[in-house]
């Protein structure tokens, strides 16, 4: 164990204690790999050190993928802003943040697992893009899509909401219940983002397709105009499962958002429903719900970091018990598997991290 000073700190290595502020507060946790955010927190908090386990530093290539992250949700932020403002679609720049993500998950099926998710209200926008771009690469994966076509459909999904720019602010952050008229106004979001995407270069038909369809229903009751099965591309099946489960694990303005269990329960509860059964199976199957790494916390408060995912059953992972919400730090973490106990179940995923 090394006691590190923060100007000496770097991506990867591993934290040997806990991060307690001077209130008491717990800030990082035992075993955490220290990421670039943290570093920017721990500067925030005024933290003077840290102590690293020695010899225990992580691949610049897995820290790498939270830089690929970060570029690309600047990136998005940057295109959101710019087409807003009536100003054209950066095309090269998001293309470029596609093929990255592309190339990452082609490497690595688990790739962005542990970043997905992490967001506040305000970078929900930008952020959400972003999720629902890397969750629809792995499906299209999954489902045996080649690099070009994933290319394309991340494009679409990245870009599936780019029509609410034309969206008046005032019912795009509205924090109640839109009415009838303002819900019209909204759904034509789907219209903008075809038309927007259609009139830049470089991009095609089928990418702006996906922004005209990713609010069409398997069952036909969705919009803009109620396509049903295979009457909508392959594309935007897949992006509107991405849409909702990430919508709903996220909090918004007007809710709290859902634990990813019971979005992933929602997803396979619409299956021939309001999702093509093969994707949303394909999505289940393939988008971690508890990566291992996460942080939990349990009904009886106990925190844990996730150890392993059960195929079978991934809303009861085993999880080792790394502190309490309330009282000391756990000094000796302990293995509780979820599959054992029933009467212990996961209540909050800790996303601030
Ligand atoms: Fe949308």
């Amino acid at each position: 164990m090394t006691k590190m000073l923060l100007t000496h700190l770097k991506p990867g290595m591993k934290l040997a204690k806990d991060v307690y502020l001077d209130d008491g507060r717990l800030l990082l946790l035992s075993g955490f790999i220290i990421k670039p955010m943290y570093i920017k927190k721990l500067k925030l908090f005024n933290v003077p050190f840290v102590y690293i386990r020695e010899g225990e530093d992580i691949p610049e290539s897995e820290v790498c993928e939270e830089e690929v992250y970060r570029e690309a949700s600047r990136n998005i932020e940057r295109v959101l802003k710019c087409v807003r403002d009536g100003k054209d679609i950066d095309t090269p720049a998001i293309k470029d943040t596609v093929n990255a993500i592309v190339k990452k998950v082609l490497e690595n099926e688990s790739a962005f697992m542990q970043l997905t998710g992490i967001r506040d209200i305000d970078s929900y926008t930008f952020l959400h893009s972003l999720d629902v771009c890397i969750y629809s690469v792995i499906t299209g994966k999954a489902l045996g899509m080649h690099r070009k076509d994933l290319t394309q459909l991340g494009l679409g999904a990245i870009l599936h909401d780019i029509g609410k720019c034309k969206v008046p602010l005032e019912i795009l952050m509205k924090p109640s219940k839109l009415t009838e008229e303002e819900f019209d106004i909204m759904k034509q979001h789907t219209v903008y983002g075809h038309d927007i995407i259609k009139n830049s270069p470089g991009l095609n038909e089928t990418i702006a397709s996906i922004a005209c369809r990713h609010h069409e229903k398997w069952d036909g009751s969705g919009y803009p105009m109620g396509l049903k099965e295979y009457q909508i591309d392959i594309f935007s099946r897949i992006v509107t499962t991405a849409d909702i489960y990430d919508a709903l694990t996220s909090d918004r303005v007007y809710r709290r958002k859902n634990l990813p269990h019971e979005a992933s329960s929602y997803i396979l509860c619409n299956s021939s429903i309001l999702f093509d059964p093969d994707i949303s199976d394909a999505f289940i199957k393939n988008i971690s719900i508890y990566p291992q790494g996460s942080v939990v916390v349990l009904n009886t408060g106990e925190v844990g970091k996730v150890l392993k995912e059960y195929r079978h059953m991934p809303e009861r992972p085993k999880i080792s018990v790394i502190a309490c919400r309330e009282g000391p730090p756990v000094l000796n973490p302990y293995i509780i598997d979820l599959l054992k106990a029933p009467d212990t179940f996961i209540v909050d995923i800790l996303s601030s991290y």
